[in-house]
């Protein structure tokens, strides 16, 4: 039988590098703050609770915790306050009170994102049922790291932070990543012993290795290869660079599934940050997949389609073999955008929520779409709004049109029933119907609903002047 298991996710620290005022376990990566990042990892865990250390903007982190439980979490989530912050075995002593003490703890850092759940797994098996288990990797340049002190026939010794290191010690590359897993039983004795009687005035976590084999706690360190795993977000910089990694891993697995990326390197999937959707990408058989497109909150791509370079995709539902030409917006916020099966989008093209288009709808450059259902066939091919509208089958939507559909303070449908011809520059004055099968003329105006079938006119009409003469200069007059 294993021992429950307990994480701490220590997320006190200041992050002054990254010179900001959000708190550093809230900035950031695909959309998703840092610290939501662990969430998930301790979630793939079934952890029976966690514990997250609050100390810098400590309302923020409580808040995005609280914002994690909403969303359905699925498992107890508590936070402690440290203050102040004096180190982090001091850090983890905040925690041990709202934890029973049969378990193993797994001690996390809200600032390392991109550690995978096995290699969490594999940890712990190493720490059941009672050792004391360190996540190491070997650096080229181990700078700043604790450094993993090996003794005879290689049996760890100690953790030496970088700053109170010897020479020879720095000369070691193996680091302690910052996570470990042991029986929580041992923790408050050791915690309790903890001097700050060092370099840098803190009560050091990494201090209790030495302690454990004082006492002939077998110390393992479980060494990876994966450097990325265990790297933390100091500053905006590394920030960035694990943005991209973590990009390819999300485009290496949508490859192992068959999409057809023309770059892995220039693709985003992302977190919507403005309603908490997460990134999630479900495309079908044989979707191409250009470079520079950016792909927020859910998105769903049918097979066969195609999404041209430098697209912007939120909250979607494209259906399959439809063309999404390049530079083309679509963001569906909460109320989604559909795209029919078949449909030519853009280029430049931007539509927005509540946008359904049927099959082989074509919308072409410039033109917008907001709140609008266009039927199969429907085409709107050059510089137009289309807003709050209901457009029938087969209409025509000439270049230059726009429903006028908002009065400055309330906003009207336009219907435009199958098979209508809107010319170009038409502006249509909502509330209106148009009936079916009829024509608008280019350049009219229409306020008043149209019968189906006829040719609408409201424009000024044209008149031509024969032998018309345009005035000239008069000559100078010459002086007598
Ligand atoms: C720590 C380890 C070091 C390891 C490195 C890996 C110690 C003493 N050192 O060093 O061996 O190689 O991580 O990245 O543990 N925190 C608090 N309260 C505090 C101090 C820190 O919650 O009082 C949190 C920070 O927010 C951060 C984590 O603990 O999430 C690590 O703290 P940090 O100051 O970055 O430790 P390092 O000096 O990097
Ligand atoms: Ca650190």
């Amino acid at each position: 039988m294993t021992s429950p298991l307990d994480i701490i996710i220590m997320a006190a620290g200041r992050g002054t590098r990254m010179k900001s005022r959000l708190p550093k376990v809230l900035q950031r990566l695909a959309g998703r703050p840092l610290l939501h990042h662990v969430l998930d990892q301790a979630a793939q865990l079934a952890p029976r609770r966690v514990v997250v250390v609050t100390g810098h903007g400590a309302t923020e982190v409580e808040a995005a915790c609280a914002d994690w439980t909403r969303a359905g979490a699925g498992f107890d989530l508590k936070t402690a306050r440290q203050e102040p912050q004096l180190g982090t075995g001091h850090a983890v002593q905040q925690a041990l009170p709202a934890l029973a003490g049969d378990g193993t703890v797994l001690v996390l850092s809200g600032d390392v994102p991109l550690t995978r759940a096995d290699t969490l797994a594999a940890l712990l098996a190493a720490a059941r049922p009672e050792r004391l288990a360190l996540l190491s990797v070997s650096l080229p340049d181990p700078t700043g790291y604790g450094r993993i002190v090996r003794g005879a026939g290689d049996a760890v010794q100690r953790i030496v932070e970088h700053k109170d290191a010897s020479d020879a010690q720095r000369a070691i590359t193996e680091i302690y990543s910052g996570i470990m897993a042991v029986p929580a039983r041992w923790l408050a004795p050791w915690l309790a012993r903890l001097s700050n009687g060092n370099a840098q005035g803190e009560y050091y976590l990494t201090d209790i290795v030495a302690q454990a084999v004082q006492e002939g706690v077998a110390v393992v360190a479980h060494r990876i290869q994966d450097a990325l795993q265990v790297e933390g977000v100091n500053s905006p910089a590394q920030l960035a660079q694990l943005e991209r990694a973590h990009q390819q891993r999300q485009a290496q697995a949508l490859m192992e599934q068959g999409v057809r990326l023309l770059d892995p390197a220039r693709f985003d999937l992302r977190q919507d940050a403005r309603s908490g959707t997460r990134g999630e990408l479900v495309c079908g058989q044989d979707v191409e997949i250009d470079v520079g497109c950016i792909f927020m909150g859910r998105v769903e791509v049918g097979a066969g389609a195609r999404i041209g370079a430098y697209c912007h995709i939120a909250n979607a539902r494209i259906e399959a073999g439809a063309v999404i030409h390049p530079y083309t917006h679509i963001d569906g916020e909460a109320a989604g955008v559909q795209v029919g099966a078949g449909a030519l989008v853009g280029p430049f093209a931007r539509l927005r929520p509540g946008t359904q288009l049927g099959r082989d709808v074509h919308i072409g450059n410039f033109v917008e779409v907001k709140n609008a259902q266009l039927a199969d066939g429907a085409k709107a091919n050059h510089l137009a709004y289309l807003g709050d509208a209901s457009v029938g089958a087969r209409v025509n939507y000439g270049a230059g049109s726009i429903t006028a559909n908002y009065d400055g303070a309330h906003k009207h449908r336009t219907v435009i029933e199958a098979d209508v011809h809107v010319g170009s520059n038409c502006v249509l004055v909502a509330p209106l119907t148009l009936g079916a099968g009829g024509t608008v003329a280019g350049g009219s105006t229409i306020t008043k609903d149209t019968p189906a079938g006829a040719l609408s006119v409201a424009r000024g009409r044209q008149v031509s002047i024969t032998n018309w003469k345009r005035p000239s200069k008069t000559p100078p007059q010459s002086q007598p």
